[in-house]
């Protein structure tokens, strides 16, 4: 069967690719492309509904906000860091075999639980679709709202990417990011100030090994170099800014539900709508994704 729901999981199968999409948060927990699994999703995380936390690794979905609530007052005041997406039960559309590939559909709309935190009308609808070379990820928001108020939200596909057994973290060396204004997250300043990256190619090391970097407005063809073990192409379209993060050794054993020494095996690249904000008129929609390959 291409498509399979059992469990609170769908599968996806295609030749020798497979990938499971947990229905908490669609979230894309596992990629295998090639015999390799792509994505890193830590032992410790529980992909069933019946666990209420967002599943540690894979791609979740972080929306209608990344990072921490931007202010005091609504519409966000309530949600926690990365929104309320990727803790939530979406529902599964169904699954089409698209000629080339096959693609699963999942759908999220305000429930009771969601409209307690965030009171916005909004349908968000994500499309998986595993192709013969490639994993291709797609997010679209519409406001359904008949009010005149916009909706504003931002919207980042977190994506993990396992590292092979042989390549450390700060082996990684990542591409096209020079001359891009970024915010150091894990930097001496407040997170807000903005530099300009002058390195050719960024390796992910920092102090105490970690990077926590958003740069903005980022060229759409992005590539994770991981020596003699290939590279990590990443497509991204719509989404213009780009966030490179791995939380080194310290900061990656306080990661609760992170599986031992797991810090050492991803690098997160997380193409992303970050700033500004988007503001969608009611009636609108907007769409945003990443097409995942491997050289
Ligand atoms: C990254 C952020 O996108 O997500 C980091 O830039 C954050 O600051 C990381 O630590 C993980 O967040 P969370 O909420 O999944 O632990």
């Amino acid at each position: 069967m291409p498509a399979q729901l059992e469990q609170d999981v769908v599968t996806l199968t295609l030749g020798t690719s497979t990938v499971h999409i947990a229905l908490k948060g669609a979230t894309v927990f596992s990629y295998s492309y090639d015999g390799q699994e792509r994505l890193l999703t830590s032992s410790k995380s529980n992909v069933h509904t019946s666990d209420p936390a967002a599943v540690r690794g894979g791609v979740p979905i972080c929306w209608p906000i990344f990072g921490p609530a931007p202010s005091d007052s609504p519409p966000f005041s309530k949600l926690k860091q990365h929104g309320f997406a990727r803790t939530s039960v979406w529902e599964y559309v169904g699954a089409q075999d698209q000629g080339e590939g096959i693609k699963a559909t999942f759908k999220l709309e305000p429930t009771e639980q969601i409209q307690a935190l965030f009171t916005l009308p909004f349908v968000l609808t994500y499309s998986v679709h595993l192709l013969p070379y490639s994993l291709s990820l797609s997010l679209s928001v519409a406001n359904p709202s008949s009010a005149i108020a916009p909706l504003p939200f931002q919207a980042l596909l977190h994506s993990y990417f396992r590292l092979p057994d042989s390549v450390h973290p700060r082996d990684v060396l990542v591409t096209p990011l020079e001359n891009l204004a970024f915010a150091d997250k894990a930097g001496p300043k407040d997170g807000l100030t903005k530099e300009a990256e002058r390195r050719k190619v960024v390796d992910v090391d920092g102090p105490g090994g970690e990077v926590d970097r958003v740069y903005f407005r980022a060229p759409d063809r992005l590539e994770l170099a991981t020596g003699a073990a290939g590279t990590v192409r990443v497509h991204k379209k719509g989404l213009p800014d780009v966030v490179l993060w791995n939380p080194g050794p310290e900061k990656g054993a306080k990661i609760g539900d992170m599986e031992d020494r797991g810090w050492e095996r991803y690098v997160c690249l997380e193409p992303g709508l970050v700033e500004p904000f988007q503001f969608l008129d009611p009636g609108k929609s907007w769409e945003g994704g990443i097409e995942i390959s491997f050289a």
